[in-house]
């Protein structure tokens, strides 16, 4: 059995291991199309990066889901800049559709 509390390892400063989810670079300027934005890992992608200034187009198969995630976003990021469109990944004939 160990006897002492391991020391922990000192917190980086730089480089690519001080990424935080919950603290995203600045993404005014950018673009980004999320899909599966209506729900789960999506949609809280959608959420952080409209939060940090991008244009977020969410991507999802419900126009209906995605107005309520749309709604959901608007609430918590006042002023967030978004866009939709209706896509099922499931079906190239859509894919291009909506790439066009
Ligand atoms: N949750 C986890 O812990 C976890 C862990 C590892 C990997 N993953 C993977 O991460 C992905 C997301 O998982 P999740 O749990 O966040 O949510 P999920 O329930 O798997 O995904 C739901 C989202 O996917 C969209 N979607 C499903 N089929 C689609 C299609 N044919 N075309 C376009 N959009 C479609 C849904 O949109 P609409 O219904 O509005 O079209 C909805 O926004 C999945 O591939 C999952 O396997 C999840």
């Amino acid at each position: 059995m160990p006897t002492s509390v391991p020391t922990p390892r000192p917190t980086p400063t730089s480089g690519p291991t001080t990424w935080d989810p919950a603290h995203l670079p600045d993404q005014t300027g950018r673009t980004h199309v999320v899909t599966g934005a209506t729900a789960g890992i999506g949609y809280f992608a959608a959420e952080q990066l409209a939060a940090a200034g991008a244009h977020v187009v969410l991507a999802s198969r419900s126009a209906t889901k995605l107005a309520t995630a749309v709604a959901a976003i608007e609430r918590e990021v006042p002023g967030a800049r978004l866009d939709t469109v209706v896509i099922d990944l499931a079906s190239l004939a859509s894919v291009a559709g909506a790439a066009t």
